[in-house]
């Protein structure tokens, strides 16, 4: 039976199914990773105790289960700005609250390798979707809590990993200063790359700068981990890490579901660490 949706500003139906992700109230855990590929899914619903596929429809593709005696969901986003947009706007209405992107990056820093966990706490919007929600001086940061969460799991596995400012662009090639067909590279290109190098920017990758934005808008919790799949300064690239990646986001939300309870029980709107004490 076709669906029936409820108008053209809110496309969901009745039982608030919504039109992308193809899921409705109660489906999704409050705490969902984010990952851009809809494979990533599959492979993160096999590290947990329990779960199930939910729902494929177009890029997003969610499963729901438990890690560690905790809800969890995953929804992917694909790739870039305008697809991940339309998850967490979707997730938020049918009671998401916290977002975690599992992603893949190119380091801009020599130091900062291959195989390497980088943390983003927030980011240069060179994207196009967080500038169609509001203007330019609004910062894209990331949630505090969501960031310590994901510091504490990499500390507590090992895992060697950076913390800063990422890039966000809207283009894999040309915006992140990479020859394009015919070594196309105008000059604006090789300038974005050498000045946030200069600044310290870690890396480059495409949906942070949309998360953190809207995320902090909607006054939700958003936080970004990725491994590095690209160094741009010694031109090494190989798809390795994933698994490292999705580890550290599972015990990020078990953190921060203990750390949420805390809160609770003490009457605190804001985790910070004398609350454990
Ligand atoms: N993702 C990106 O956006 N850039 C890279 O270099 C690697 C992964």
């Amino acid at each position: 039976m076709e669906e029936k949706f409820k108008s053209a500003d809110k496309p969901e139906t009745e039982e608030g199914k919504q039109y992308h992700i193809d899921l409705k109230p109660g489906d999704l855990a409050p705490y969902v990773l984010t990952p851009g590929d809809p494979g990533r899914v599959d492979r993160i619903l096999k590290t947990w105790d329990e779960g199930k596929i939910l729902s494929f429809h177009r890029e997003y593709k969610s499963a729901t289960g438990k890690f560690k005696g905790v809800d969890i969901s995953a929804l992917s986003t694909g790739i870039g700005g305008p697809s991940l947009a339309i998850a967490v706007e979707e997730a938020a209405r049918i009671g998401v609250h916290t977002f975690i992107r599992v992603g893949t990056t190119g380091s801009i820093q020599k130091e900062i390798s291959l195989g390497d966990i980088v943390i983003i706490n927030g980011s240069v919007r060179l994207d196009g979707t967080s500038h169609q929600y509001v203007r330019v001086e609004y910062p894209a940061i990331a949630s505090f809590e969501v960031t310590m969460a994901l510091i504490e799991a990499c500390e507590e596995l090992g895992y060697k990993y950076h913390v800063g400012i990422g890039a966000s662009t809207d283009s894999f090639y040309s915006g992140q200063g990479r020859p394009g067909l015919n070594n196309y590279l105008p000059s604006f290109a090789k300038e974005i790359f050498n000045d946030l190098q200069m600044a310290n920017v870690m890396n480059f990758e495409m949906e942070c700068a949309t998360l953190f934005t809207i995320t902090s808008i909607y006054k939700l919790r958003a936080g970004a981990l990725c491994v590095v799949i690209a160094n741009r300064v010694t031109n090494e690239f190989q798809y390795i890490g994933e698994e490292k990646a999705i580890t550290v986001a599972n015990y990020a939300v078990k953190i921060l579901n203990e750390w949420d309870k805390i809160k609770r029980k003490k009457g605190k709107n804001f985790f910070y660490p004398g609350l454990i004490k």
